[in-house]
């Protein structure tokens, strides 16, 4: 359903950016179903009052977190070592009480709350994702399959109690029903407990161009004013913020209940510096704009001299971003004739639109392309690093943010 007011706020919400016709991101299909897929327009506005950019038109969840969800967090080990500090971090924080409750929002294989089961912590995942959570559950994380809303949260507080943290990471911008999680969380929230959300950074994706973060899934595109009004709409208040490496450029965003934590100076600084870049103002939308239309030319010019000249391609990490990039740049089997991937549950399936073989990255190798576009580029330091003997062998990879490159 295509909106023109603000899922949160109801003010008019100005079109700023379209991508054009694109398939569900995660969705693989298995090459005999390719054609069959769900397409939505993917198109971006800014709310004239709240000032939260969010798309224009958006697909249900259940389209987007089926049982067989392929993503797993725990293919990286960038992912992995975040993960491991945040549980770290939550443990000498926030979880220092009698006996505490976590609770995480879209806990996928479970790369955050394993080290908090494995030392006892009470703690339950909420994941729609079937398969993934059978992976926590291997992992001994305790997970229960559905989403987080109001109505879960109030089934968690009546068996559990209140929890001290709730915690979301790369899942709350997920849910066009951004009152059913604030919501959910008033429910469940100890009076002083906090809601952690870490995800992508509207700031960070307008710096660099990384227009690719814009799919199905990131119905919203978080900034720290945006996300500071939208706690205030549903009774909660933004209490600190702080930047992260995570997925190439992110933000941790801390809310709790009001007047119960000071917020910090960070917070004050960090808003200053956000409201001189202007994120919602138009010229900025159209500074990137012209900067992706710029990526998207020279990425098709330089994949077809490639191929022109005889040279072979790749694509590496059959990424969500990578739906963004070939659908709206026509980038199909003819540039780009495979992509390698280490997740087991997308090979021998194909690119969600543009209908890409995927294989098994152990096969990069076999033998290497002259050329390999790197849709991971999020993870470049540890693919590169691990990928060593390619360059070595005088391979080279192609980068495209914030501008199209090789290394
Ligand atoms: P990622 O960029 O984390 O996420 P998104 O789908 O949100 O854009 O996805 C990384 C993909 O790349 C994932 O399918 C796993 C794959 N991958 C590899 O094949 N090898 C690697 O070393 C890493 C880190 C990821």
């Amino acid at each position: 359903m295509t909106v023109n007011t603000c899922r949160i706020c109801g003010s008019a919400v100005r079109p700023c950016l379209d991508l054009g016709r694109q398939p569900v991101s995660n969705a693989f299909p298995r090459p005999a179903d390719a054609g069959a897929e769900t397409f939505f327009q993917l198109a971006v506005g800014v709310c004239t009052g709240c000032t939260m950019v969010q798309q224009l038109d958006v697909l249900g969840a259940e389209h987007m977190f089926t049982p067989d969800y392929p993503y797993r967090s725990s293919t990286s080990a960038g992912l992995r070592g975040h993960f491991a500090e945040v549980a770290q971090w939550l443990r000498e924080t926030e979880l220092t009480g009698p006996d505490p409750l976590v609770v995480e929002i879209g806990s996928n294989d479970g790369v955050m709350l394993r080290s908090l089961a494995r030392a006892g912590i009470r703690h339950l995942g909420v994941d729609p994702c079937v398969g993934a959570g059978e992976t926590a559950a291997r992992d001994g994380v305790r997970v229960r399959v559905g989403f987080f809303d109001e109505r879960s949260a109030a089934v968690i507080r009546a068996g559990e109690g209140p929890a001290q943290v709730i915690f979301g990471a790369n899942t709350i911008s997920h849910v066009g029903d951004l009152g059913s999680i604030f919501h959910g969380a008033v429910r469940l929230l100890a009076d002083d407990g906090v809601l952690v959300i870490e995800d992508r950074y509207l700031g960070d994706i307008l710096a660099h161009t990384k227009f690719d973060q814009i799919y199905d899934e990131h119905v919203y595109l978080f900034a720290i004013r945006s996300v500071r009004a939208a706690a205030h709409t549903y009774g909660l208040e933004l209490v600190d913020t702080e930047p992260l490496d995570m997925h190439g450029g992110a933000m941790r965003f801390v809310v709790a209940r009001p007047g119960r934590r000071t917020p910090t100076a960070r917070l004050a600084r960090m808003l200053a510096e956000e409201d001189r870049m202007g994120l919602a103002s138009p010229a900025v939308f159209d500074r990137f704009r012209a900067g992706l239309e710029t990526i998207a030319k020279d990425l098709v010019g330089l994949l077809t001299d490639l191929r022109a000249g005889g040279s072979t391609v790749a694509g590496y990490g059959a990424t969500s971003k990578s739906a963004t990039v070939t659908n709206y740049c026509g980038i199909g089997p003819g540039l780009v004739p495979l992509v390698y991937d280490s997740t087991p549950e997308k090979q021998g399936r194909v690119t969600p639109g543009m209908h890409i073989p995927i294989v098994d990255a152990a096969r990069f190798a076999e033998p290497y392309p002259d050329y390999a576009l790197l849709f991971a580029w999020n993870h470049a330091d540890e693919i590169i690093g691990r990928e060593r003997a390619f360059r070595e062998s005088g391979g080279r990879w192609i980068l495209y943010v914030p501008d199209v490159h090789l290394v």
